[in-house]
Parts: structure tokens; C-alpha cells; sequence
């Protein structure tokens, strides 16, 4: 007998050894009346604090705002919940957009994986409440994926009902999907946080689920957020790069979360030698990373209305396609079409393999892309074009799930409501070359020099219309 009880437990050991457990996100799933009574208690401030990802998986970012009088860019970090020995991490404040107010940045550096940490923001009057933030893995890994989030505004006659609707509609599709997923380590999301840009209500709706205060989120900017100003102070992005023509909001920005690169783009900006530029300095700065994942607004070849918009298609296929087929990116993320949907492989305007779901692909030839809904509400759009693999064409958004596993990359779709999968993918890759500087390439990236002239030409017009028009 007592064999037999060491066998079982030795086996029960060697079964635990490796696996690491995740403690839940704190995201419950509300009803409306919950999440009215939730977001009235909080929609007169602006001063919910935004968990950005860092430059490394050692890193994360704060950003919030503060009374300009008492205002402190610092934030206080320990490994126990009543925040003994805790280490203090200063930034900068610099203006809000209100006279009233300081923004706040501050970056937590130094962070080990698998490790949970309690941590608290100088709020302009106290430390404020103690927030939770577990690191995963620093190699495997996965990410979650929603896109536009569009928290629209509140009408002038003070009719916020939109806006509590879709905020409910945010908070549970993070609760489902976590709920589904507690091992995600970060999020990203292609843009249009924000419906018009103009409103601090838009950032202050977006960031009340509050287990935003546990994942760090990578957010692109998007043409709705192009309308105002509101994320230049809401957001804490890692190496943003502002290249040489920059306008006000315009920036692309990279970061590296172990074997992954990311390479977030600002559609909304036809400055084709900063996005180039912009790619070149992330490439050259991670030559080991052997994932590279584009985020950008637009979809070149997404699901939904954008397909054949003349302006758009040559916009997209001609500054950013480039871009992304000579620097070798594995896949492309983006939304804005409110319309689930992925592409085949493509290259050079055509598909050059198709892509088929519940499918692995070795070393493929060509980028994927995956246009992702709407997180708050999405369109029923009947989606036809031969560079699809497929299109989900329901009015329940979608998320999605990237599992960096090993030497493969896992991609996952399912409804927001009940997370039935709607489409899988895998990429598999036997090598860590890499082919940016083939002779095509080059030549390639010779030939975007007349691209980046007409693109800077673009963008002065663009600026005039945007000045006068
Ligand atoms: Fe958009």
C-alpha cells in the first residue's frame, strides 16, 4: 500500500513540475443595472490610471492625471499586498489638457516573471487604492486581441446613454475573455479608443473595468482618436517615435515582450519615411526577436467597407504594405471595419498561399492579417473578397488570442459572448532567419523612396485640408 501511495504522489509531483498557476483576473461579468450604478459612482472624474505595456517584459507604464497642485509623477511597487518593502518609481508630470490638472508618467522597471505585485499611484492627494499586477512568463506566452474599443462621447444635452452601453459591452467582453484566458499577459487593440478624441469621459469610461489595472494594454491610434487630442494624455506607450514630421498626435512605437516584436503603425499618418524609418530602428534594435506582429488602424486587407475605398487601399497597400512584406512581419493586426475577419497570406497585392482555419503553416511566404471587430458594438457586414480566409459576419464582437508556444504562434477567434471559437490558425517557424535584406527587399525598399516622397507631399496636403478644410 504504501508503494502505491508513493507512486501516486511522485507521479502527482511530476505531473505539477513546470506548470505555473494564474490567479484570475478580477473581471466580473455585470448586468446593466451593476454596471449604471458602477458607472455613475465614477463618471465625473477623469483620473482612472492607464496601464500601458512597457519597452520589455520587465517593464510597465502609468499614466493619470492629478490636481496640478499636489501633483507627484510616483508610484510605489512591492511583493506584498500591505506594501511592505516597497520600492518608489518616479517619472514626470507634464500639462493636461485643462489648466487644472498635471499628467502623470511613471515606468516600473525591473520586474520578474511569474511574480505578483501590489502597487499605488500618488493620486494628488494620497497613495491611492492597492492594485494588483501578476507577470507571466517572460517566454511562452499569450496575448489578448479586441479591437476598436470606440467609447463614444456624451452628448451635448448630457445624454450618456451610449456611453454606459458600451462600456458594459467592454467590461464584459474582458470578463469573458479573461475569464476564458486568465493566463493572458498583455493586451493590444488597433485604435479607436475613443470615439471623438475631444473628451476625458471617453478615456474615463474606457478604463473603469478595473481589471485594466492588472493587464497592461498596447493601444494604436485610430482615425477617431485622430479627431481630438485626448490620447496624447491618457497613454504611456514605450519608444515612441515621433519622426521628423510630426503633427501634434502622430507617432508609431515599438515594444518587445520576449521572442515577439511589435511594430505599432498610425495609419492615420501617410508620413511614409517616419513608418519606415520607425520599422527600421525596431528591426535593427531586436535582430533576435522571432516573432514581428504590425498593429496599425486600418486594414489593408480586412473584412468590411474599407475594401475598394480608393483613398484608403492606396494609402495602405502603397506606404504600409511595403513596410511590412520587406521587414518580414508574421502577422498584421488591425480593425477600424468594425468586421471579424483574416486574411491568406499576401504579398505584392495577391495572396501567395492560402490560409486555411484549423491549419498549421511552416515558414509561410506572405503576411497574414487579422481585422478585428468592434469591442463595443460591430457591424453585420457581408464580407466577400478573395483575399479572406474568412469573415465573421454576427453582431456579437470577437476577440482574440496570440499563444506564442515554443517555435509556433497560435491565433484564436471566438465570440465575445460565449467564446465558441470562430477561427484558429497556427505558424510555424523552423528558422530565425529572416529576409529583410535580400536583394529584393532592398531593391525594394529603393524603389519606396519615391512612395516616401509622394507620402510627404501627401502629408503636407493632408495638413493643409486639415488647417482649412
Ligand atoms: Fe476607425
Amino acid at each position: 500500500m504504501k508503494k502505491i501511495i508513493a507512486a501516486i504522489l511522485s507521479v502527482a509531483m511530476v505531473m505539477s513540475m513546470g506548470v505555473v498557476s494564474f490567479a484570475d483576473f478580477t473581471a466580473p461579468r455585470l448586468t446593466n443595472e451593476e454596471w449604471a450604478e458602477y458607472y455613475m459612482s465614477l463618471r465625473d472624474e477623469n483620473c482612472l490610471p492607464t496601464l500601458n505595456v512597457g519597452a520589455d517584459e520587465t517593464q510597465v507604464s502609468l499614466c493619470w492625471h492629478a490636481d496640478k497642485a499636489e501633483a507627484k509623477a510616483e508610484v510605489r511597487l512591492s511583493k506584498n499586498a500591505d506594501m511592505s518593502d516597497s520600492k518608489l518609481f518616479k517619472g514626470e508630470t507634464t500639462p493636461a489638457e485643462s489648466e487644472s490638472q498635471l499628467v502623470c508618467r511613471v515606468t516600473v522597471t525591473g520586474l520578474e516573471e511569474n511574480t505578483e505585485y501590489y502597487y499605488q499611484w500618488f493620486d494628488g492627494k494620497d497613495w491611492s487604492e492597492i492594485c494588483e499586477y501578476e507577470t507571466k512568463s517572460f517566454g511562452d506566452h499569450k496575448v489578448l486581441v479586441a479591437g476598436d474599443i470606440q467609447i463614444t462621447e456624451i452628448y451635448e444635452d448630457g445624454d450618456d446613454s451610449a456611453q454606459i452601453r458600451e462600456g458594459l459591452a467592454w467590461n464584459n467582453l474582458l470578463a469573458e475573455a479573461l475569464e476564458k484566458n486568465p493566463d493572458v499577459s498583455y493586451f493590444v487593440t488597433p485604435g479607436d479608443n475613443t470615439s471623438s478624441g475631444r473628451t476625458d469621459a471617453e478615456w474615463q469610461t474606457l478604463l473603469m473595468p478595473k481589471v485594466l489595472r492588472s493587464l497592461p494594454m498596447a493601444m494604436a491610434i485610430g482615425n477617431h482618436d485622430k479627431k481630438g487630442m485626448t490620447y496624447n494624455y491618457y497613454t504611456n506607450m514605450p519608444n515612441e517615435y515621433y519622426g521628423k514630421h510630426f503633427r501634434g498626435l502622430d507617432r508609431d512605437f515599438w515594444f518587445r515582450y520576449g521572442d515577439v516584436l511589435y511594430l505599432f503603425f498610425d495609419s492615420t499618418s501617410g508620413d511614409a519615411p517616419d513608418h519606415m524609418a520607425m520599422a527600421k530602428e525596431a528591426v535593427e534594435k531586436n535582430p533576435d526577436a522571432k516573432w514581428r506582429i504590425g498593429v496599425v488602424h486600418h486594414g489593408i486587407y480586412g473584412a468590411g467597407d474599407a475594401i475598394g475605398d480608393l483613398e484608403t487601399e492606396l494609402l495602405l497597400t502603397t506606404i504600409f504594405a511595403p513596410i511590412f512584406e520587406t521587414y518580414d512581419l508574421d502577422l498584421v493586426i488591425t480593425g477600424h471595419t468594425h468586421s471579424q475577419g483574416r486574411s491568406h497570406f499576401m504579398e505584392d497585392r495577391k495572396v501567395v498561399e492560402t490560409a486555411e482555419g484549423g491549419k498549421t503553416y511552416t515558414d509561410p511566404k506572405g503576411v497574414l492579417y487579422l481585422n478585428a471587430s468592434c469591442a463595443t458594438s460591430t457591424l453585420v457586414l457581408d464580407t466577400d473578397a478573395d483575399h479572406l480566409a474568412y469573415s465573421f459576419n454576427e453582431t456579437t464582437p470577437a476577440y482574440s488570442t496570440l499563444e506564442f508556444v515554443g517555435n509556433k504562434m497560435i491565433l484564436e477567434t471566438r465570440r465575445s459572448d460565449n467564446s465558441e471559437l470562430i477561427d484558429t490558425i497556427t505558424i510555424e517557424r523552423t528558422t530565425d532567419e529572416r529576409n529583410e535584406n535580400s536583394i529584393g527587399n532592398q531593391l525594394k525598399r529603393l524603389l519606396y523612396k519615391v512612395v516616401e516622397f509622394v507620402g510627404f507631399i501627401y502629408t503636407k496636403i493632408d495638413t493643409l485640408v486639415r488647417m482649412f478644410g
